[in-house]
């Protein structure tokens, strides 16, 4: 059995109208129909664009919202089913480390409050004197010194409120930690190290994690499992390197089209997919495949048929009527303005050199999109003494 299992999740929030009478009009399908397990001592990536449900995935697995249908699993126990009084104690199981450290953190509480709270809240630690204990260690785990437990929130950088964050979770000792966008907030520069620090730690202390990101390149190295999501469901899943090397979704290859590659040669050459319009609103997904709207390949079936998530081959799993049609090119793109570049041969023919270029460099920028312009030189310093 996995450590994390989730069946068929669905999370549809009501949307009310009317002063005197509450009338629901319809429903927000935030998340809709979710499968997937997390294995323990792995990590679970899952991605997707700003609301297609990724968030309120995470607080269905915490229960704080109510799960509509499905059921989530953790260590063999529905965590919908507990009863509220069993429900506290288990949490402590399941932590969340949030995208933003600082509003997650209490600015009038010192560090040791903020981590013994908890803890005493559990019952972990016989005094406040072994939680202390505890939280030292903890402390130097995720790499802050022992004199940060008197010292407040606003006294650190980004990077290592981030950390405190981390060590929130981890002096609860839960089984599963999800990691909400963890370095979104973050300067380019120190999200390698949070993340770099997060697989440390599960190397160490053998956690498991569901790492929650807009964008691939966060995920790609920590995670064992990457699940695509778009518009609350998933379209594909594969292990980390199946899904780099191979993406099969229309959806996945443009996400992954939007990715920079280091090698300007081969950055000169891949595919590149850009898509057109925003999310449709998940008030009122479209019909069918839900990407049919944007995706290039779209064809009369997929606004009629909903594609279900099939394994493809070694566990790589893909939501869509055209998959091999796709992949061997007997189906071009046309179904939908996106603009398709395919990817170049390394041959210097002279004939397909009309590409069009400018659209190149765009895509590369709208890829780190989302991060915060907070100077790198604040956030380098990971040196809790320079203010004292
Ligand atoms: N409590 C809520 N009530 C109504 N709609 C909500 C609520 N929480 C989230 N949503 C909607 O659900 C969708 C998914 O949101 P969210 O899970 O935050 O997406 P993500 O984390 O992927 O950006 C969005 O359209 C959002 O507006
Ligand atoms: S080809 Fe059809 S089923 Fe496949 S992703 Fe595109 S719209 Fe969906
Ligand atoms: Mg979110």
């Amino acid at each position: 059995m996995s450590l994390l299992e989730l069946d068929g999740v669905k999370v549809h929030f009501p949307v009310k109208k009317g002063i005197l009478f509450d009338r629901t009009v319809g429903h927000v399908y935030a998340v809709d129909g979710i499968s997937l397990k997390v294995e323990a001592g792995q990590t679970y990536g899952l991605v997707g664009e700003s609301g297609c449900g990724k968030t309120t995935l995470g607080r269905a697995v915490l229960r704080l919202v109510d799960v509509t249908d499905g059921s989530v699993v953790l260590d063999g126990t529905d965590v919908a089913k507990l009863p509220e009084k069993e429900l506290r104690s288990f949490r402590r199981r399941l932590q969340m480390v949030f995208q933003d450290p600082l509003g997650s953190l209490n600015p009038r509480q010192n560090i040791e409050s903020i981590l013994s709270e908890g803890m005493a809240a559990h019952g972990i630690g016989a005094n406040q004197e072994e939680r202390r204990e505890r939280i030292r260690e903890i402390l130097a785990k995720v790499g802050l010194p022992a004199n940060a437990l008197s010292r407040y929130p606003h006294e650190f950088s980004g990077g290592q409120r981030q950390r405190i964050g981390i060590a929130r979770a981890l002096v609860l000792e839960p089984d599963l930690i999800i990691c909400d966008e963890p370095v979104s907030a973050l300067d380019v520069s120190i999200q390698a190290q949070v993340i770099n620090l997060l697989e440390e730690l599960q190397e160490s202390m053998g956690l498991t994690y569901l790492v929650i990101a807009h964008d691939l390149a966060v995920v790609r190295h920590i995670s064992d499992v990457i699940g695509v999501m778009y518009l609350g469901s998933l379209v594909e899943e594969a292990p980390s390197d199946s899904l780099y090397e191979e993406p099969l979704h229309p959806y996945t290859r443009a996400l992954m089209s939007a990715v920079p590659v280091p090698d300007p040669e081969v950055e000169e050459r891949r595919e590149r997919i850009l898509l057109h319009g925003d999310l449709p609103s998940p008030a009122n997904p479209p019909a069918g495949c839900r990407f049919h709207t944007r995706c290039p390949w779209a064809q009369p079936k997929c606004s009629e048929e909903r594609p279900e998530l099939t394994d493809a081959g070694g566990g790589h799993k893909v939501a869509c009527h055209f998959t091999r049609e796709i992949q061997d090119g007997t189906l071009t793109p046309a179904g939908s303005d996106a603009v398709v570049i395919p990817a170049q041969a390394e041959a210097p023919a002279e004939e397909t050199a009309k590409e069009p270029e400018p659209a190149a460099p765009e895509s590369g920028e709208a890829a780190e999109s989302g991060d915060t312009s907070a100077t790198a030189s604040e956030d380098v310093s990971e040196d809790v003494s320079e203010d004292k």
